[in-house]
């Protein structure tokens, strides 16, 4: 027994160590769009020590997106490095260094280990991308996208490297974010799946895995239950004021639905609630909410428009 439980552990030891053999390091990483997200991913990657190339549509744009992530990480720096100035200011230095930007992604893909792509929540755009990078990125090259509501398995047949290719779901503001969903598709193979592990970790995340199901995990389980809040308003259950309150007092949430969904963007969850609804026209949960696109219609998208749910100032 002793030497079968030996034989055991020392085989499975080995499965793993050929397993992390066969892993991509990841090092150089090539972010498309550098908005919110994208942005906010290739400075957690460049200042981990990756070497990034930020790409986006114009020149004009990528200034703005290297601006913000200099004035991230002077915030960053200012807590990481209280006492030690000068050690803030080599570590901004060398994240910088690590930084390049391009607005043509097919010329600097030739010598990358990942693409995460972040650019705006459209399949067909999405696909074309990925159709285009594929002809251009090297053969061991994985591909991820940072979508919140499509299917990376979509995704994933517009190319040829399905086995290479999975999701990478960061949140937003992905500085102060530790959380990454991994998700798999029934195509990612288990190398690519556990590279991406190991970069998100890599990046200073804690990596969840997910299949590739609507939502993933976080989406799936929030989205629903902000429309249902919605629906108990709706109804005259409750007033919005006191559904916050609720949640936030009796669930220890920090912010209650209706403060979440003028701060995620009523456009973006209704955009997010009918996709489901296609997809699932008899799952309740993911039934449209008349209220909720009575004020999308109106332009009360939330905070960004100064009004919502809410109004703001
Ligand atoms: P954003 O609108 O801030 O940035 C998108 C950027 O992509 C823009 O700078 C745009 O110029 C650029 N872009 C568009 N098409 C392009 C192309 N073909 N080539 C190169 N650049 C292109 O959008 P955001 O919020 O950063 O979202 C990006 C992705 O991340 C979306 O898929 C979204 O679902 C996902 N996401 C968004 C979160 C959020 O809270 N905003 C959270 C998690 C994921």
């Amino acid at each position: 027994m002793a030497f079968a439980t030996r034989h055991f552990v020392r085989a499975a030891s080995s499965d793993a160590a050929t397993a992390a053999a066969k892993k991509l390091l990841i090092k150089h990483v090539t972010i498309i769009g550098g908005g919110l997200m994208g942005a906010g991913i290739a400075q957690v990657a460049a200042a981990s020590g990756h070497t990034v190339v930020l790409v986006d549509q114009s020149d004009e744009i990528l200034k703005k997106s290297t601006k913000g992530i200099e004035e991230s990480l002077k915030r960053v720096t200012k807590k990481k490095f209280a006492d030690k100035p000068e050690a803030g200011a080599e570590f901004i230095k060398k994240t910088l260094k690590n930084l390049t930007t391009s607005t043509d992604a097919a010329s600097v893909v030739h010598s990358t280990d990942l693409v995460i792509e972040a650019i705006v929540e459209n399949m067909e755009v999405k696909n074309e991308l990925f159709k285009t990078l594929d002809k251009f990125a090297p053969e061991h090259t994985i591909f991820a996208s940072n979508t919140s509501s499509l299917q990376i398995t979509a995704m994933a047949n517009a190319t040829t490297r399905q086995d290479r290719f999975g999701g990478l779901h960061f949140f937003n503001p992905v500085p102060m974010m530790k959380l990454v969903e991994v998700i798999k598709t029934p195509m990612t193979s288990q190398k690519t799946f556990e590279s991406l592990m190991d970069f998100s970790k890599a990046v200073g995340k804690s990596p969840v895995s997910c299949k590739d199901t609507p939502g993933f995990i976080v989406n799936r389980l929030l989205v629903p239950y902000m429309m249902e809040a919605v629906r108990l308003f709706e109804r005259g259950d409750a007033s919005k004021e006191d559904i916050d309150v609720a949640m936030k007092l009796g669930a220890g949430y920090p912010m209650g639905p209706f403060e979440l969904l003028d701060y995620v963007g009523l456009d973006t969850s209704k955009y997010i609630i009918d996709g489901w609804h296609s997809l699932e026209p008899n799952n309740p949960l993911f039934a449209p909410s008349p209220l909720l696109n009575k004020l999308v219609k109106e332009k009360k998208l939330g905070k960004k428009t100064g009004e919502g749910f809410y109004k703001y100032k």
